[in-house]
């Protein structure tokens, strides 16, 4: 056990979630259903993300009929596949490449995925919006949706975030039966995912990407 002296938490642990919570395609088991109570205990989390105002403004869509998935996974790969064939003939390192590879499976197996978790926001974004206004609507779901996908990671379910549905939004909105006011704001795949655990995938360190009172200027090492 890893203790922070400051706090009880088991910090390796809580730091192992956050390392290892991928976007999970190809490991996701397409044999198992995954319980609504798994599902809805997961949102629960989500709503203790923050929100602007606290409104409680989001709203959540559980998404396992075949015909359902069937049809959105067409208007998705109507979407995914163009965009991943451009992505394809531009030069790419292994890690983009493995990323396309994953987004391909997940186009080709959609409607074989268990669920998915539709994340909405009880109104639309403001009309000419301001760059703060675009801050505040978007940063008032998406922390939800990250929580979630943290705590179905713990509970063994595998998620993986996506958009490529919402170039469609409106089609998909009147299936579904959401009202015009409402927004999609991503649609994750989910099910249990296959092996024990996720390897880190490598990122920038802190000290690369953080700068101190002015742009560009390093933070420190020992303060
Ligand atoms: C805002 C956002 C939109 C994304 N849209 C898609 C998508 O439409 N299709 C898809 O396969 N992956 C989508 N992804 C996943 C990324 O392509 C990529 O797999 C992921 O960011 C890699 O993260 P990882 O290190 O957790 O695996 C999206 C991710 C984010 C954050």
């Amino acid at each position: 056990m890893n203790h922070h002296p400051r706090t009880d938490f088991d910090l390796g642990e809580v730091d192992r979630l956050l390392t290892t919570t991928k976007q999970v395609r190809q490991r996701l088991d397409l044999t198992r259903p995954v319980p609504y109570n798994e599902l809805l205990e997961c949102i629960d989390l989500a709503g203790h993300a923050p929100m602007g105002g606290n409104l409680e403004r989001n709203r959540w869509m559980i998404i396992d009929d075949a015909d359902t998935k069937s049809a959105i996974g067409e208007w998705f790969a109507a979407v995914g596949r163009p965009y991943l064939a451009l992505n394809a003939e531009a030069p790419a390192d292994d890690r983009s490449r493995r990323v396309m590879d994953s987004a391909s499976f997940l186009i080709d197996h959609f409607t074989d995925v268990p669920a998915f978790v539709l994340a909405m926001r009880l109104d639309r974004p403001p009309n000419h919006s301001s760059q703060g206004q675009v801050a505040a609507y978007y940063g008032s779901v998406l922390p939800g949706v990250w929580s979630f996908q943290l705590a179905a990671r713990a509970r063994g379910i595998g998620s993986a975030w996506t958009t490529f549905h919402l170039e469609h939004e409106a089609a998909i909105a009147e299936l579904l039966g959401i009202p015009t006011t409402v927004t999609q704001v991503c649609l994750l795949a989910v099910g249990y995912y296959t092996g024990d655990t996720f390897m880190p995938a490598p990122r920038r360190s802190a000290a690369d990407v953080t700068y101190l009172n002015r742009w560009k200027q390093p933070v420190p090492a020992a303060k």
